[in-house]
């Protein structure tokens, strides 16, 4: 028995356990965590899953495009910073510092803010430059940062939140949990969560509908919002509106070996468990932070309406024919329906910026 398996075994003594209590184990345990262990599960080969930086540098590139558009707003302030919450190997960091020109790549800094040991270590090769010229650091999860001027970015990361399902069973609500003879839905609420997806089911809720609920994005909302004096937030990730995913009954996911596995709760702690996000909440949350202008859309649409495309087609005529292929897969992936491009969106919303 793994020593997760145990910590498990020991907890279900004391009763039911929640969903997102087992999630929180399985991901964040100090010690045997999925988050938390000392390799990462990370690429292609052998690994649980990627996300669209094992793709190429084309999310990079797109957000350095928009990025400089976003400082030109807000009047081209003297710096810059993008501070990634749940920032990983970096990758991203490395990529849109790579791609960042002229007098906004003077302005831009870079804070990467991931607490996770193997990401922060494959981080520190990454941005190796960048941290050795001081246009790029790392700042722990509990540092509370000075008041500055750029972008809060995040790439995945509230998928990985902790989040507890519920389900609409035609007379009540119920939350997944795990009992002494394995998974189960148990009876509760009305709670903050039941009035929130009640309130968001589109012509009333029927039996199967439910969504997962992720107590934490509040707090995560407000700690990356507060030392945003003005700019822009920018969130990738998976997920949908509310009313979609109450509509759908989404549930907490697993992956193993790139492929969605339905048994969250086996081998916890050695796969990578996730939950929608839930974009009208998100949304909703940095409106009350101060945020104005909050919207989401897909991945592809906003690929298509932000990413220098007309360049990248200049800059690949150049390029050695394999090379050129890879960046048509990496665009191909972003911003296709079946790939990236619908099941991920992106959400924008600006802090202080007329
Ligand atoms: C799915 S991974 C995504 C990593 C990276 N953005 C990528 O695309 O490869 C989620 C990451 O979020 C981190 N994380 C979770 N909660 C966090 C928090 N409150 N602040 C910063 N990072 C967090 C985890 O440690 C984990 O490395």
């Amino acid at each position: 028995m793994s020593a997760l398996a145990g910590l498990v075994q020991d907890r279900l003594a004391q009763g039911p356990m929640p969903a997102a209590e087992a999630m929180e184990l399985a991901l964040y345990h100090p010690e045997h965590g999925y988050y938390r262990r000392s390799t990462g599960p990370w690429g292609f080969e052998g690994a649980d899953y990627y996300t669209a930086l094992d793709l190429g540098p084309l999310l990079g590139e797109a957000l350095a495009v928009r990025f400089a558009q976003a400082w030109e707003r807000m009047g081209r302030p003297g710096q810059f910073v993008v501070l990634e919450a749940g920032a990983g190997r970096g990758w991203l960091g490395r990529d849109l510092l790579a791609a960042a020109q002229g007098p906004f790549r003077d302005a831009l800094h870079y804070i990467h803010r991931d607490d996770n040991p193997a990401a922060r270590a494959a981080a520190r090769e990454a941005l190796a430059p960048h941290l050795a010229a001081g246009t790029a650091r790392f700042a722990d999860e509990d540092e509370v940062l000075e008041p500055f001027q750029g972008a809060v970015l995040s790439n995945e990361l509230f998928d990985a939140l902790p989040a507890q399902p519920w389900r609409w069973d035609g007379e009540g609500w119920r939350f997944e949990a795990l009992g002494p003879e394995g998974q189960t839905w148990l009876p509760g609420g009305p709670c903050e969560a039941t009035e929130w997806f009640t309130a968001q089911a589109e012509g009333g809720l029927e039996p199967g509908d439910g969504a997962p609920w992720c107590q934490g994005l509040p707090r995560l909302v407000e700690s990356l919002g507060a030392p945003l004096a003005k700019g822009l937030f920018l969130t990738i990730d998976y997920g949908d509106a509310a009313s979609r995913l109450v509509d759908k009954g989404a549930d907490i996911r697993r992956f193993r070996g790139h492929q969605v596995d339905g048994s969250w709760w086996e081998d916890m702690g050695s796969a990578d468990l996730t939950a929608d996000v839930d974009f009208t909440r998100l949304a909703a949350h940095l409106e009350g932070a101060g945020f104005r202008e909050a919207g989401h859309v897909s991945l592809s649409r906003w690929v298509r309406a932000h990413a220098p495309l007309a360049q990248w087609e200049a800059d690949w005529q150049a390029m050695e024919p394999a090379l050129r292929v890879k960046r048509m897969e990496n665009l191909l992936q972003l911003t296709l329906p079946s790939m990236m491009g619908e099941r991920f969106r992106v959400l924008e919303a600006w802090k202080n910026c007329d």
